[in-house]
């Protein structure tokens, strides 16, 4: 309690010695902090004159309103990461208990996050930082955002020949990246629009109103905008008005409400569409709270759902936001969940399996737990008897990314929430399912082609690469491959020679590898496999064939079972790239937030790293599954 009347002293230190400048505020009602207070989280905030910053702070304020004992300290960076490394520090003084982040430039400020992360948690808010060097990363699904505006600039255009500009935030910061990346990839499907150019205006209105106007001399006939903000779509049709240009269509980004926000743009036609996400500023007291509480089930990142906003869907998306998501669900009790699993294809599944029955116990969950046995089909039995029987959740992992649209459409029918565990759907309507909680397969692809590149560095010679795929069509499948050969790609002398899916068994695992050595023989240097199984099944067929796995062939997979971490010691195998299963808690915890009437993130990714031979007998040590 001691401790906690000297932070309130502090506060109120602080109170008097800043005036105005760069703390502007001791949240939580008034100036003067409560007796009461029981943690003080700081807000660094990068700047004050994005409108979406503003509306991040505001939902900041108010969540944190409502939790007593919570006491909120702000800053304001103005743009600079020199004062906000000032702003961090400050905040540090002042005793938080934790740090909420929104970052001016990321990559500047990462060192410093590490550093901060090192003493309390750290929930990075907006713009992501590279590395797992941070509590908790809350943000939207950027390259969703881009793909969806690429695919509305398609729609706009139809077959028509049409010139486009897209006007970019911050050259090189990663909402424009990945943003950019989305768009690009519905774009090149569609020769008819022909990008003009390509603006960066900051993310500032007046600087792409300005811009826009530089643009228009040398491309009088602009039918199409993308911008990264609204606010800068905004800029943009006052350059057009300017000139007395009309029928551009523009799209923004954002979907802020008030005025001049994107959602009153669309109503007054002065944007065609845009792309509503929350800011993330109510969900990071919430996840705030539920850390300086202990509570279980927090992920790593958390991706904010994104909604395309026309003026047909303006009015139906404010009503849904204000009446619909809030409100606590009715349910039985106990909840009951309706979970079907893959199978029990692999050691990284029963474990998976286990976490589930666990964590549902723990959360005083009831689970009816099926199991489909790799079958597509009997996951769709399952689900349709799960409907019947009108359990409060149905949550599963598709064997493979498509065909369970029809089933899906029945639970939203019924009103009962889908929400995919660990692997993904590849479907466009992702209003099918709640959330979908598990890895970033892409990632752990590239993460097995970073390794592989930085242990071969230098080598001049072909490296010739056998691949062992997953399940064909399910997601881990297709984003390990997708991330393995993105890196790749760039590098000449590296070869994909064989890739066969042996659906995540150690038995297919070996029987294609043996067939891949009786082909191949000594040409093969390098084995990735989608998951351990596998691994270990060729691990077993290169020694049957009198080689030696892990030095004549280097094998690279995927999940990092206790199994594989022991195949790294005895230094067979070489890496392997996480893959977590524990995901029971993180679903338990959003089906509770669910009932509760919170908002649940579109994906919730958990936590992973990568496993080499240096550390392996220790790590084995400490290994859960
Ligand atoms: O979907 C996750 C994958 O499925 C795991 O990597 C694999 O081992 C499992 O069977």
């Amino acid at each position: 309690m001691g401790f906690r009347i000297k932070k309130s002293y502090w506060i109120l230190i602080l109170g008097i010695v800043i005036l105005g400048g760069c703390v502007y505020k001791v949240a939580h009602g008034s100036n003067q902090p409560d007796e009461g207070t029981e943690f003080v989280i700081g807000v660094s905030q990068a700047n004050l004159t994005e409108p979406w910053r503003v509306a991040m702070n505001d939902e900041i304020r108010k969540e944190a309103d409502r939790h007593k004992g919570l006491q909120v300290i702000f800053t304001d960076a103005a743009h600079s990461n020199d004062k906000q490394k000032q702003d961090i520090d400050k905040l540090l003084g002042f005793g938080i208990d934790l740090l909420i982040i929104s970052t001016n430039d990321s990559e500047n400020l990462k060192p410093i996050i590490a550093q901060v992360h090192k003493k309390i948690p750290v929930i990075v808010l907006g713009r992501a930082i590279g590395g797992y060097d941070y509590t908790l990363f809350i943000g939207p699904a950027n390259e969703t955002i881009g793909r969806n505006a690429g695919q509305l600039v398609a729609d706009l255009a139809g077959d028509q020949q049409v010139n486009l500009v897209e006007i970019q935030g911050l050259a090189e910061s990663p909402p424009v990246l990945e943003r950019s990346k989305g768009f690009k990839e519905i774009l090149q499907n569609h020769p008819n629009i022909h990008q003009v150019d390509t603006i960066v205006a900051d993310w500032n209105r007046d600087k792409a109103e300005d811009q826009m106007l530089e643009t228009i001399k040398n491309h009088p006939q602009i039918d199409i905008v993308f911008a990264h903000s609204d606010a800068m779509a905004l800029g943009a049709r006052r350059a057009f008005e300017k000139k007395g240009i009309q029928g551009v269509k523009i799209i923004g980004v954002d979907g802020l409400e008030g005025e001049n926000g994107g959602l009153d743009l669309v109503r007054r036609d002065i944007l065609t569409g845009t792309f509503a996400y929350r800011t993330g500023g109510k969900e990071s007291i919430q996840y705030a709270m539920d850390l300086l509480q202990g509570k279980s089930g927090i992920p790593k990142k958390i991706l904010l759902r994104v909604n395309k906003i026309t003026k047909d869907s303006v009015d139906q998306y404010v009503h849904n936001k204000q009446n619909i998501l809030h409100a606590p669900k009715q349910h039985k009790h106990p909840i009951e969940l309706g979970f079907v699993q893959v199978g029990t294809e692999s050691s990284w599944r029963a474990a998976n399996s286990s976490s589930i029955k666990k964590a549902a116990q723990d959360f005083g969950i009831e689970l009816k737990f099926k199991n489909a046995n790799q079958s597509m089909e009997n996951q769709i039995k399952a689900i349709r008897s799960f409907i019947r029987e009108r359990v409060d959740v149905i949550a599963f992992s598709p064997v493979v990314q498509t065909g369970y649209e029809d089933v899906l459409r029945e639970a939203k029918m019924a009103g009962i929430p889908v929400i995919l565990t660990d692997r993904e759907l590849g479907l466009k309507d992702d209003s099918l399912w709640l959330t979908s909680i598990g890895s970033d397969f892409q990632e752990e692809g590239r993460r097995a082609a970073r390794w592989l590149l930085e242990q071969t560095k230098g080598v001049k010679k072909e490296i010739n690469i056998v691949e062992l795929q997953g399940t064909s069509g399910s997601s881990p499948a297709v984003y390990r491959k997708k991330g393995f050969e993105e890196l790749l790609k760039n590098n000449s002398n590296y070869h994909i020679i064989a890739s066969k899916s042996a659906d995540f068994t150690k038995e297919a695992g070996r029987r294609v590898m043996k067939e891949y050595l009786k082909k191949y023989g000594d040409k093969i240097q390098v084995v990735y496999a989608h998951n351990d199984d596998m691994a270990l099944g060729a691990i077993e067929a290169i020694e049957e064939s009198g080689k030696n796995p892990g030095k004549d062939i280097l094998i690279i997979s995927v999940d990092a079972t206790r199994e594989a971490l022991n195949a790294l010691s005895a230094g067979k195998l070489n890496l392997t790239v996480e893959c977590n299963p524990l995901l029971g808690p993180e679903l338990m915890k959003a089906i509770t937030d669910y009932v509760e009437g919170k908002e649940i993130p579109v994906k919730i990714i958990t936590e992973e790293g990568i496993f080499s031979q240096e550390n392996a007998k220790r790590d084995y040590l400490n290994r859960a599954y």
